[in-house]
């Protein structure tokens, strides 16, 4: 089972970068599965200012991102390289050539699903992957339908991931409506997944991942098929949890040598 943990949203950023920037300590060439959307934000500013305070080489730290726009080229400011880069491989300091997004390029995309999985495998995999969850159950770009045993590949996005993005650009119009995204068998390949979800209008999604049936109809619902999962999860996100007592028992109660 995973293991929920209830914590407010800046307490969980401060939880998950606290958790990453010792991964990294441990091993400079630690592997980070990085997402974009709202979510992770603040864990990336955490991540950084550790970094910063007790000055932390990360300049063999890999990043993988989930997933990228197809349609939009990689200087538009919402395409998910520029997005990783002012978030991630700036702010924290990662070597630009260390951090790798999904080719968009129309001219490669037959191919471009694979060479990314190639790529991860020749890194050594992912060692932790940032998960959000969109409302509708998806995790990187794979809406539901999504096969569970899916590699990196071009989706087409929900009209209800559409009008979620559509807060990031000018109109819905301007959403691109393809992408290329981290499969579910790619997700569940990296060794430990850390799911983060904030507000209400996520809990659903939460509850039906972590607790629901596993199904391609939830994709997030994928991570109960993995052995290492840590889920924080804000109050409101976690409001629609049947087992919630429960969880804050086992976290209350959890031994100090037991790392998430
Ligand atoms: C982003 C991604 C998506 C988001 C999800 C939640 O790379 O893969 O699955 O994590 O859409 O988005 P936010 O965090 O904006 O609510």
């Amino acid at each position: 089972m995973a293991e929920i943990i209830i914590k407010s949203e800046q307490e969980a950023a401060e939880m998950a970068a606290r958790t990453i920037v010792d991964a990294i300590k441990a091993n400079p060439e630690f592997v980070l599965g990085v997402a974009t959307g709202s979510t992770p934000i603040k864990v990336y500013a955490e991540i950084a200012k550790l970094v910063k305070a007790e000055n932390v080489d990360v300049s063999k730290v890999k990043a993988f991102a989930l997933d990228e726009y197809v349609g939009i080229s990689k200087d538009h400011p919402e395409s998910y390289y520029q997005v990783i880069k002012v978030n991630v491989t700036d702010q924290i300091g990662l070597r630009p050539e260390n951090v790798n997004t999904p080719s968009p390029d129309i001219k490669t995309v037959a191919t471009a699903g694979a060479d990314y999985e190639a790529k991860i495998k020749a890194a050594g995999g992912v060692d932790l992957q940032i998960l959000g969850i969109g409302r509708d159950g998806h995790v990187g770009f794979n809406e539901p339908g999504s096969s569970l045993a899916s590699s990196t590949r071009i989706k087409t996005l929900t009209q209800e991931t559409l009008e979620d993005n559509a807060r990031f650009f000018d109109s819905i119009d301007d959403v691109p409506k393809h992408c290329i995204t981290q499969g579910i068998g790619t997700i569940l390949r990296a060794k430990h997944l850390l799911l983060l979800a904030f507000g209400e209008s996520k809990a659903e999604a939460i509850a039906g991942a972590l607790e629901g049936a596993v199904t391609s109809s939830l994709p997030g619902s994928a991570v109960q098929l993995h052995p290492h999962v840590t889920a924080i999860v804000d109050p409101a996100a976690g409001s629609k949890l049947k087992n919630l007592e429960y969880y804050k028992w086992v976290y209350e109660n959890k031994p100090s040598w037991d790392a998430i």
